[in-house]
């Protein structure tokens, strides 16, 4: 999977790649979402018009297999590799873990850098922290608004896991739990996404990748929820309480999405950018590692495991310069999308070239790193 886009993306790559214009990236990634809590999923519970509107306008990724956890799926998607590959498998990092993504393993952002694009990572990150060279800005994101670990509270960005508890949220490497103080995390993401937007230098490509808390575990609490009584009228049809609390979180991110999509387009960017929603795996149902409301129905299983229902993710692409109303069955994994991301980014080289050099017995990353002139540390 991973061979075939990397190949188209190696063989149209020429020096005149420079002139093509380069196409803003938006990667918006959602915590845990299930398969059923969509509605271009056909569930007709939650209603999430924005990410249907994306979904139902673009392609609909409906074989897009993640990991079965948040570390392993996000070191998969941003380095295109398999996560046993790097040790990143198996449980994700709890916060206090001396543990990161190996520092000398080269990221999709990076990679976009040298591309000419300016990166930002708002949100999640989740790929440890434990020392200075581990943090986003220091593995290819021009800056960072979010969290270092694996969840936080929404109401006010305080996580207990692993070893420590207390505020997690940073811009850059300054604390912002001011930011958040009485406000709803989801918004603030979205605030901050939306500045971001508004102030960026339409001559450069924009690489925006924004991960979401939500809609992972809300501990069955009202606080978690926005406006939590006009919630409980809204979703008053829902029977389990939890879900209905779900129902708000989810809400919130999908009025986000929209929110997102209309600033892309007020700033006239809209129209060359590729949006890609995903989850970072399946949903978290009333068992499991962070009891959550989400539904993956009819596929088995849930987030952690190794069922569908845990690793076949929701996932759609929209872009101007993509299908619309189009249903992409072909199996897909989260290690595709660097080399695809790469390759409509134009790094698009004549593989001929590179075979009929002696290139061809080096590995597909290796010949990147060439491409791209990147020196492995
Ligand atoms: C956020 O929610 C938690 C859990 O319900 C609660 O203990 C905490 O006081 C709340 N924080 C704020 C700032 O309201
Ligand atoms: C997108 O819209 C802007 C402003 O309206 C325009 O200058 C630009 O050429 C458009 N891009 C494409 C790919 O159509």
């Amino acid at each position: 999977m991973f061979g075939i886009s990397f190949l188209i993306a190696l063989m149209i790559y020429g020096s005149d790649s420079n002139q093509l214009k380069k196409p803003h990236i938006v990667l918006l990634i959602a915590d845990d979402l299930g398969w059923n809590d969509v509605g271009f999923h056909g569930s007709n519970e939650i209603p999430t018009p924005n990410i249907d509107a994306l979904a139902y306008n673009g392609v609909i990724l409906n074989r897009h297999y993640t990991q079965n956890f948040c570390t392993p799926s996000r070191a998969a998607l941003l380095t295109g590799k398999y996560p046993i590959r790097m040790g990143m498998q198996g449980l994700p990092f709890g916060n206090g873990h001396p543990v990161c993504l190996p520092p000398n393993e080269i990221l999709l952002p990076q990679f976009l850098k040298k591309l000419g694009y300016v990166t930002r990572l708002i949100g999640k990150w989740h790929l440890g922290f434990y020392k200075k060279e581990c943090t986003p800005t220091e593995r290819g994101f021009d800056s960072f608004f979010g969290f270092y670990g694996g969840w936080v509270r929404y109401n006010d960005s305080v996580s207990k896991m692993g070893f420590s508890s207390g505020i997690d949220a940073r811009n850059n490497f300054e604390p912002a739990g001011e930011r958040f103080r009485g406000k709803y995390n989801t918004d603030v993401f979205t605030e901050e996404a939306v500045q971001v937007i508004r102030d960026h230098d339409i001559t450069k490509p924009l690489f925006l990748d924004l991960s979401y808390a939500a809609v992972h575990a809300i501990w069955k609490d009202r606080l978690q929820v926005k406006n939590f009584e006009e919630n409980e009228k809204k979703f008053a049809y829902i029977k389990d309480p939890n879900r209905r609390l779900f129902a708000g979180v989810l809400t919130a991110l999908d009025n986000s999405v929209g929110e997102v999509i209309r600033v892309l387009d007020e700033k006239r960017m809209l129209n060359e950018s590729i949006i890609l929603f995903i989850s970072d795996n399946g949903g978290e149902t009333e068992s499991g590692f962070f009891q959550n409301h989400a539904s993956n129905w009819p596929l088995r299983g849930l987030k952690g495991f190794i069922f569908e229902g845990a690793v076949r993710g929701v996932a759609a692409l929209w872009s101007p310069f993509t299908l619309h109303g189009f249903v992409l069955t072909n199996l897909m994994h989260l290690t595709d999308w660097l080399p695809t991301l790469l390759a409509a980014a134009g790094l698009v080289t004549r593989l001929w070239c590179s075979l009929s050099r002696g290139e061809s017995s080096s590995s597909k990353l290796q010949l990147l790193f060439r491409v791209l002139s990147f020196r492995p540390k």
